[in-house]
């Protein structure tokens, strides 16, 4: 035995500090008969007396991947490395499915599936006898889901990722899962690459079991769950092929066991401090938009409160310290090899932007984690003082067109910049005529024919969580191909009331709210509308008077509303019945008074 592999077993605590909630079940000293009832069907599959009423901890292994949900199907193999990491610290594993969510393939999105999974599997663990739950999550719902139903249930659970995919490669090329699909649409419209082509360059970006390569949201909420303490410290990273990603999976369960020993429980690690270093690791990582949604829905299921000006005021002026796609150059597996979260959480900690002593799954502080595990890699991940960007981290943006709207600064590109930002009078505004789409249909008819110049803002409505159930992914729209052909450089700048890919480069301004559904200002827009963007002051306005928005409100109501498609599904009409806002997490309302 290594001496690293003593310490680690030796830290593992091996009795519990109190009853085992499995006894309920299993082991009823007042009704034997309901214990045997409780228990026989476990024997039928092997399992013996001795081993359900030996008081030994009962492990849920929470199995997100199955042959609908590939990004994850890697997690039938780690499952059982995970089974046999329980078994060695003297824990039982029971392995049970949860809702899968395919992101790339679920219509009409994949996030509509968030809220249900994260309600089933609070069921799940709060019916059966479990002590505690490795959550096996990856792509990018599984993840807040799982982590909004361990905040509920509040019992001892941890993360394990399925990992990101090995890097794609168009011969020497970097091809990022997810980013070379915003890539090629743009060069099939400008019509340099057929039909065929864009097929072979899509696919080119998938070339392995595991979730998208990129900086997406599977990588960035898989990170973020490391960064509040609820995975193994190094663990989001490891790409799934990789040895390393079967021995975490041992070591998570070996850990889990230990954490129901010692009572160590969500509520003791997602404290306030927790979410904060996830939005300070948010912006170092360059994160997908998505995470804001997640993190504040898993922060309300768990009773902190957390909201998108704390992500401004925490996270904006922060650098982007890992250079990887879509905001900078590389892949997943160079990001591991260069140390992954640990060495970019070690760069924070220097500079004193972390709360070092928050608690973590394998109850060592943050501080103990990382501190000290620079990288070597400096092309992939920065030292704090030689960033890829300063002030990278999402704007918080309000005015008369809704609420509440974040930006991506870190994928403000150059070209942008000088298109948009440079101006004499002030370098953080601009202003440039709306056209608006109702929706992705809209788009896609109308996009060639519109009035689009190089200096149009494009608008995106209907396509919040009641407009298009769950809020769509498709708010970053490629400019139209005779702009494209003429050598346009950057991404129009893009302003909706949807979400945006977490693979996507484009420096949009994303998940408006309130809705154009749910009547906000979206609803009124015309196309040809002035639209002054301040990112200075952090605000986006309609240049309309006070009184021609309340005539257009007034209209628009009169004629009832801006409307929305039917619910196709039972489900997509009880969740428009349940559902908040982005800007507060998509969260169903009701559900967050049971943390
Ligand atoms: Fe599943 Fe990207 S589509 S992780
Ligand atoms: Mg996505």
């Amino acid at each position: 035995r290594t001496k690293e592999l003593e310490e680690k077993l030796s830290a593992l605590q091996t009795t519990s500090a109190k009853p085992l909630r499995s006894s309920r079940w299993l082991n009823r000293p007042d009704d034997k008969a309901m214990s045997a009832l409780y228990m026989d069907r476990y024997l039928n599959f092997g399992l013996t007396r001795e081993e359900l009423m030996s008081d030994k901890p009962i492990i849920g292994i929470a199995q997100s991947g199955s042959d609908l949900a590939p990004c994850n199907r890697y997690h039938i193999t780690l499952a059982k490395r995970v089974r046999e990491g329980i078994r060695s610290a003297g824990g039982i594993a029971i392995e049970f499915p949860t809702h899968p969510i395919q992101e790339s393939s679920r219509r009409p999105t994949a996030t509509l599936d968030r809220n249900l999974s994260y309600l089933s599997l609070v069921e799940l663990l709060y019916a059966y006898p479990f002590d505690g739950v490795v959550m096996l999550t990856g792509c990018d719902k599984t993840t807040p889901a799982c982590l909004m139903a361990a905040a509920t249930m509040n019992i001892p659970a941890i993360c394990l990722n399925v990992g990101p995919m090995l890097n794609g490669y168009d011969r020497a090329t970097l091809i990022g899962s997810g980013t070379v699909v915003w890539k090629a649409r743009e060069l099939h419209m400008a019509g340099e690459l057929d039909d065929e082509g864009v097929v072979e360059m899509i696919t080119k970006g998938t070339p392995s079991a595991g979730h998208c390569n990129t900086m997406g949201t599977a990588s960035t909420m898989n990170a973020l769950a490391e960064a509040l303490g609820m995975a193994l410290p190094g663990s989001a990273a490891i790409p799934a092929p990789y040895k390393e990603r079967l021995q975490c999976a041992y070591r998570t369960g070996l850990q889990i066991v230990e954490m129901v020993h010692a009572d160590r429980k969500p509520s003791d690690i997602l404290t306030r401090e927790a979410f904060e270093n996830a939005i300070v690791a948010n912006t170092a990582i360059g994160g997908s938009t998505n995470a804001p949604i997640h993190l504040n829905a898993i922060a309300a299921h768990i009773g902190v409160k957390l909201d998108l000006d704390d992500w401004d005021e925490l996270g904006h002026d922060l650098p982007l310290l890992v250079n990887v796609q879509p905001a900078g150059q590389m892949l997943c597996e160079e990001y591991y090899r260069a140390g992954g979260l640990p060495a970019v959480m070690a760069e924070l900690l220097d500079q004193g932007r972390l709360h070092a002593d928050a608690l973590t799954a394998n109850g060592k502080t943050v501080k103990e984690n990382v501190a000290g595990k620079h990288s070597w890699d400096r092309h992939t991940i920065r030292a704090y003082a030689e960033p890829l960007m300063e002030d990278a981290g999402f704007l918080h943006l309000k005015g008369n067109l809704f609420d509440s709207a974040i930006m991506k600064t870190s994928v403000i590109s150059a070209e942008f910049s000088k298109a948009f930002l440079e101006n004499a009078e002030d370098a953080n505004a601009f202003e440039c005529k709306a056209v608006v789409f109702d929706g992705p249909e809209d788009y896609h008819k109308r996009i060639e024919t519109a009035d689009v110049d190089e200096r149009t803002i494009l608008v995106m409505r209907g396509t919040g969580p009641l407009g298009y159930p769950g809020a769509a992914e498709v708010v970053n729209m490629t400019a139209p191909g005779h702009l494209l052909k003429k050598g346009l450089r950057y991404s129009l700048p893009c302003i909706g009331d949807g979400r945006q890919s977490g693979t996507s480069g484009s420096p949009s301004i994303l998940n408006a709210s309130p809705e154009a559904a749910a009547n906000g200002n979206l609803a009124i827009l015309r196309d040809g509308d002035v639209l002054r963007v301040d990112l200075g002051k952090r605000r986006v306005n309609m240049l309309i008077s006070d009184e021609e928005i309340e005539n257009r409100r007034a209209e628009t109501l009169a004629n009832g509303g801006y409307g929305m498609i039917e619910s196709h599904t039972p489900y997509q009409d009880l969740f428009r019945r349940e559902v908040g806002p982005l800007s507060e997490g998509m969260v169903f309302e009701r559900a967050v008074k049971f943390q």
